[in-house]
């Protein structure tokens, strides 16, 4: 194990001494070690990112640090002091705030009961609304979000909740601001108004912990990050003097060929004379989808490519009938169907996976195995167990195919680390052998190199024939894996076409055309 600190940035702003210093941590988990000897220097004024592949062990230090797992070995200091947490309210008392990877908020509170809870300003005895709603618009206006402060949080997509959450976090008079993950759910320009807070934050001398999978985030707002791989630390590096290529392999362990091997959705362009495998005509719900069309063909990748709010998510639902549609038509295999529930579609071979992994799909009590399994179950009907030989041989596969780990089929699925609850819940997909995949931003928070498996395994299921349709706000990923591309905004599609040499410039001009212009048609589509 190499440890190499080096010298911190140090700007006007610097004091010479960490903030924060954790040295030598230890975390077991029964036989899993999460951390092993891990140590942690943040400096007041710096944007310090934590890297490393899902299950790294990221999530887990900072819980260490905030007073959510109590340590097995080594010592905390803040300011000097021989400190630790014993939940994560006292760290917040000493200035340490923290935006966690799973939004830990109350739904069905407003947006500004959930910024100040456990703060809300009282007269009379009882908390003063008017008050705080002043206070929650004033930080949300700072921040440059237009959100109702009344408003329930619930009813906001998730990338909102994100942002009051953030909101919240900043709201506290921190020292110490620690993100875990918060851009996985933001598009461009709410990453952009994030940074915008945290250079000014970091400018007053905040010490800002930040994890994403993001290299480019990270390039663009960390002064130096710390590496971890497999629960050890690897090595502290300024982020100027390492190049991506270096910080990837540092990561990940192992070169890079690996990754290269990724091909775009294999070649066979569908012909579309054949019969399609879905169709819709007119498509729409009231305030979630304009009437829309869309086919698909076997062996087909559709990318959807849009902003946040684009109509995106709410097009993938709609097709899944997870929501009902007010018009249009069905057909699958020219045979009209009505899709009146997730069942319905399940019991017709489509399969979903959700943005929203914790609303939507994870049931944190049972095992992977279980987890895993809860899709095809459900659409055997629980009266028919699945034999434990097939249980085991499905689990198995797919444990393997996506690199699951711990590669316990056993383990709790709470236990999981972040990124390896996304790749469990889209095993639970794939066992049921959909013929229509709708994949909505099935790699956020997925590490580089599980990415880029998870994005082959696309690819080779389509060159079997399976109908991918693929929803990511990353354009990159969009353009690599399909075979034709529907751009939506305002909630309608506004663009359809084939991927022949187009460029993720091509695509963001259309994105950003103004609704006025004249609508592109592509190719492929008739
Ligand atoms: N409460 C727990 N019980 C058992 N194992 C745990 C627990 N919390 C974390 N782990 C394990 O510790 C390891 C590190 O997980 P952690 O969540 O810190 O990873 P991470 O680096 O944040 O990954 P990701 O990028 O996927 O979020 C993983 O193997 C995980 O399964
Ligand atoms: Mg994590």
């Amino acid at each position: 194990m190499t440890q190499t600190y080096q010298e911190p940035l140090v700007t006007s702003h610097h004091a010479s001494a960490p903030v924060i210093e954790m040295l030598d941590i230890s975390i077991t988990f029964g036989n899993v070690h999460a951390l092993d000897q891990v140590s942690l220097r943040l400096y007041p004024g710096e944007v310090h990112a934590l890297m490393g592949e899902n299950g790294a062990g990221k999530s887990t230090l900072i819980k260490a640090l905030t007073g959510v797992y109590s340590i097995d070995a080594g010592t905390i200091t803040v300011g000097g002091q021989r400190h630790e947490f014993h939940s994560p309210s006292a760290a917040q008392a000493a200035g340490i705030s923290t935006v966690y990877q799973e939004i830990n908020l109350v739904p069905n509170l407003t947006v500004a009961e959930n910024m100040l809870l456990g703060r809300e300003p009282r007269r009379f005895g009882g908390i003063h609304v008017r008050e705080m709603n002043r206070r929650a618009q004033q930080t949300l206006r700072a921040l440059g979000l237009d959100i109702d402060p009344a408003s329930v949080l619930g009813e906001h997509p998730i990338a909102v909740q994100q942002l009051v959450a953030i909101a919240r976090a900043v709201d506290v008079d921190a020292r110490v601001l620690i993100l875990d993950e918060p851009t996985s759910s933001l598009d461009g320009d709410e990453v952009e108004k994030l940074f915008d807070v945290l250079r000014r934050l970091r400018a007053d001398g905040v010490a800002i912990v930040f994890v994403s999978h993001f290299l480019d985030q990270i390039y663009e707002i960390a002064d130096r990050m710390t590496i971890l791989r497999n629960g050890t630390l690897i090595e502290e590096r300024m982020v100027a003097d390492t190049p991506r290529l270096e910080l990837v392999q540092l990561m990940i362990g192992r070169e890079l060929e690996e990754l290269d091997r990724l091909g775009r959705g294999s070649g066979s362009v569908p012909d579309p004379s054949r019969v399609p495998v879905l169709e819709v005509v007119g498509l729409s719900r009231k305030g979630a989808l304009e009437a829309t069309d869309l086919s698909l063909y076997d062996g087909e990748v559709v990318g959807v490519a849009g902003l946040l709010g684009s109509g995106r998510t709410e097009l993938a639902r709609l097709l899944f009938g997870a929501d009902s549609a007010d018009h249009g038509e069905i057909a699958i295999r020219s045979t009209r169907r009505r899709l009146r529930s997730p069942r319905h579609a399940i019991d017709r071979k489509l399969a979903f996976t959700s943005e929203d992994r914790k609303a939507e799909g994870i049931v944190g009590d049972l095992t992977v195995a279980d987890n895993m399994l809860l899709a095809l179950q459900a659409s055997r009907g629980w009266l028919r167990p699945i034999p434990q030989s097939v249980r085991t041989r499905l689990v198995q596969q797919y444990m393997e195919a996506l690199n699951i780990r711990p590669a316990d089929p056993q383990a709790l699925m709470r236990n999981l680390s972040g990124g390896n609850q996304q790749k469990v819940l889209l095993a639970r997909w794939l066992i049921t052998d959909p013929h229509v995949l709708i994949l909505d931003e099935p790699t956020r928070g997925i590490d580089i190199g599980a990415k880029a498996q998870i994005q082959s395994l696309v690819a080779e299921l389509a060159s079997k024939g399976m109908s991918v349709v693929f929803i990511s706000a990353e354009l990159e990923e969009v353009l690599r894996l399909s075979h034709r591309m529907v751009v939506m905004r305002d909630r309608r599609k506004i663009a359809e076409l084939s991927n022949d040499d187009v460029r993720v410039g091509d695509l963001l001009r259309i994105i950003a055309t103004e609704a006025t212009d004249v609508e592109q048609e592509g190719s492929s589509d008739d």
